[in-house]
């Protein structure tokens, strides 16, 4: 489970807060969206939890343990796997090698397993050609459930999406949706997706509206 606890962040004052004593709990096998209009701190939000970002004020944990504790680096390394609306794959490199070097890097019980990469690919509709191919030869969706693979193929039992559906079309978002509850409910990792499609807030198990500095439980 990650529990957040008295969560405070602003950028340059404290007067002017993101938000200020929030306390919510996101737990392993269910899907979590954050909603709230452009502004008002849905991915600085995400930033805190994911590790990549310090809070102000308040405490962030993963299964009981603070994670300044647990060493922000090494919580990001072990626990957290990151999809933007912007994919960020390694652009160079085919998506098989994305796959593999995340597998490496993140030292997943199944680094260096080729075959295991490859199955995770064709789960998600990647086809042979395609996954040894540059990954800038894909199109928007195949290259965003690319950069979901590599969140499965990796151990981290906390998957954070920021607008993972932001520049994908209708088919595509039905298709990345799915996914995401996959992972959460077939996988038990614990989905948290920021977004501003109610769709995809409606496919979640449970939907948090940040506005006016708090977040209020909508489902
Ligand atoms: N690095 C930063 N420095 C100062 N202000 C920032 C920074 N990043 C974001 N902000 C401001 O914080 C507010 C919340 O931003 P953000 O978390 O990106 O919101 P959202 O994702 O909900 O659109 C915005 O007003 C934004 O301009
Ligand atoms: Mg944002």
């Amino acid at each position: 489970m990650l529990t957040v606890k008295d969560l405070g962040y602003w950028y340059d004052q404290q007067e002017n807060s993101l938000f200020e004593n929030v306390n919510l709990s996101f737990s392993s096998g269910a899907s979590y969206a954050i909603v709230g209009q452009s502004g008002s701190g849905k991915t600085t939000f995400l930033s805190l939890i994911a590790g990549l970002d310090k809070p102000k004020a308040g405490t962030i944990s993963w299964e009981n343990q603070a994670i300044n504790k647990i060493g922000l680096t090494n919580y990001r390394q072990k626990h957290v796997a990151i999809v933007f609306q912007s994919y960020n794959l390694l652009t160079y490199m085919s998506p098989l090698n994305n796959l593999l070097t995340a597998m490496a890097i993140t030292k997943s019980e199944h680094r260096g397993d080729k075959e295991f990469a490859k199955k995770m690919l064709r789960q998600l509709g990647i086809t042979d050609e395609q996954m040894t191919k540059n990954v800038q030869k894909l199109s928007g969706g195949q290259q965003q459930r690319v950069a979901i693979a590599r969140t499965m193929c990796c151990d981290a039992q906390i998957v954070v999406a920021d607008e993972p559906t932001g520049n994908l079309d209708e088919q595509n978002t039905e298709d990345v949706i799915r996914l995401f509850q996959e992972i959460a409910h077939q996988q038990g990792k614990c989905v948290i997706i920021v977004t501003h499609e109610s769709e995809v807030a409606a496919s979640c198990d449970h939907a948090y509206r940040l506005a006016h500095h708090v977040f209020t439980a909508e489902k």
